[in-house]
């Protein structure tokens, strides 16, 4: 039987083999990060390729939808402290996300874009970023975040395309996105007029 402290360093032995695998899993001669012209820093491409190519792994530690909540929160706060708002959780399916908050995971550098060259496929507990279409050597890559529409003020788009949106939200919600930002636009008109028309109260002289 191990003794404590042997326990202690084949734990420690299991981790860094466990990291090791992942860092392996992270590495691509496709891309590479450097300064963005949308955001911080950005992945790009190094290398022409085809649609469908198999770009990156995003790689992670795999967590419950618990803890995920928990550590969202906490890179939330971290990143508003920078004040920016990167968070490093991607979602795997119903029950696990995976937190790719490692420093060696370059496709959590990846920005979003409203017309992305780049789409994530999901295998089994895996995540894959695969060329959306065609790409030529030096294309910032990018992919849909796929965010909730809910939270569209607090995320501004900077992709520059010409479809851009504006907001970070998924493409599949756009038609809501038009809705509430319509629906913004006209309050900010009623409210306008309605101040105009209240009369101010006239001091009484006495
Ligand atoms: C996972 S990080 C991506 C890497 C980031 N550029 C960096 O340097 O850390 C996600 C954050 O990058 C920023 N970002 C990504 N795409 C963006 C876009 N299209 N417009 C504006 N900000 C973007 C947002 O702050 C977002 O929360
Ligand atoms: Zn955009």
């Amino acid at each position: 039987m191990l003794k404590e402290p042997d326990k202690k360093i084949e734990k420690q032995a299991k981790l860094i083999r466990k990291f090791k695998k992942m860092w392996e899993r992270s590495q691509s001669d496709l891309c590479e990060v450097r300064g963005s012209v949308i955001h911080g820093r950005g992945v790009y491409a190094t290398a022409d390729m085809k649609k469908d190519d198999k770009i990156i792994e995003y790689v992670g530690e795999l967590i419950s939808k618990e803890e995920s909540v928990s550590r969202a929160s906490v890179q939330a706060e971290l990143a508003a402290q920078h004040g920016d708002a990167a968070v490093y959780i991607f979602t795997v399916d119903d029950d696990y996300d995976l937190d790719g908050n490692l420093p060696w995971n370059t496709a959590r550098l990846i920005n979003h874009s409203c017309e992305p060259n780049c789409e994530a496929w999901i295998d089994k507990t895996r995540i894959f970023i695969h060329a959306l279409r065609n790409i030529k050597k030096g294309e910032e890559l990018s992919f849909d975040y796929g965010f909730e529409v809910d939270t569209w003020e607090e995320h501004l788009c900077r992709c520059g395309k010409k479809s851009c949106v504006g907001h970070i939200v998924s493409r599949t919600q756009w038609k809501e996105l038009e809705k509430k930002k319509a629906e913004k636009h006209a309050w900010a008109i009623i409210t306008k007029h309605a101040a105009k028309k209240i009369p101010v109260a006239k001091k009484s002289r006495r």
